[in-house]
């Protein structure tokens, strides 16, 4: 089955939003099959955003990600990966529609309160960077 990594980004979880938009994604279907909050490490981030590396947003990214702990989420499901890029919406808040997440609580480019993974590529590499085989737990919803 398809998985994909969702962060919770300090936005969203100063805001105190981080059970709403666990709802919305357990309620689209998908299984949480691991969780952690954390502190992302600056190493991490270098890897994490390694294609922004040389964005001029770049520091003030690495700053914003690491200004609170995130809520890392594996999720499992049919299609997770694409439909959960949907039910986010666009990068911009001020583009994505009303109904999604980062319509409904983001504020622009960077506040954007969800990161998900792009594709499967992308969805790999960063379940190997924030979880352990051990920590992720199979089962039938
Ligand atoms: P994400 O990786 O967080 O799910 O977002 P995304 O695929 O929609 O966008 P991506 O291009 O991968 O950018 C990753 C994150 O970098 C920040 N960003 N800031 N200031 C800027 O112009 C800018 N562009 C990107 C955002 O926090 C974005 O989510
Ligand atoms: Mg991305």
């Amino acid at each position: 089955m398809e998985r994909t990594v969702v962060l919770i980004k300090p936005d969203a979880v100063k805001k105190g939003i981080i059970g709403k938009i666990i709802t919305r994604l357990e309620n689209a279907g998908f299984t949480m099959i691991a969780a952690k909050f954390l502190r992302l490490p600056e190493d991490l981030l270098d890897d994490w955003y390694a294609h922004h590396k040389d964005k001029s947003f770049f520091p003030e990214l690495k700053t914003f990600m690491t200004s609170t702990p995130v809520m890392a989420i594996l999720w499992e499901g049919k299609d997770v990966i694409k439909k959960v890029r949907e039910i986010c919406g666009p990068t911009d808040s001020r583009k994505a529609p009303k109904g999604t997440i980062r319509g409904d609580y983001g504020r622009d480019v960077q506040e954007n309160a969800i990161h998900a993974s792009q594709d499967a590529h992308a969805a790999n590499k960063e379940m190997d960077l924030i979880f352990l085989p051990h920590e992720i737990h199979e089962y039938n919803r």
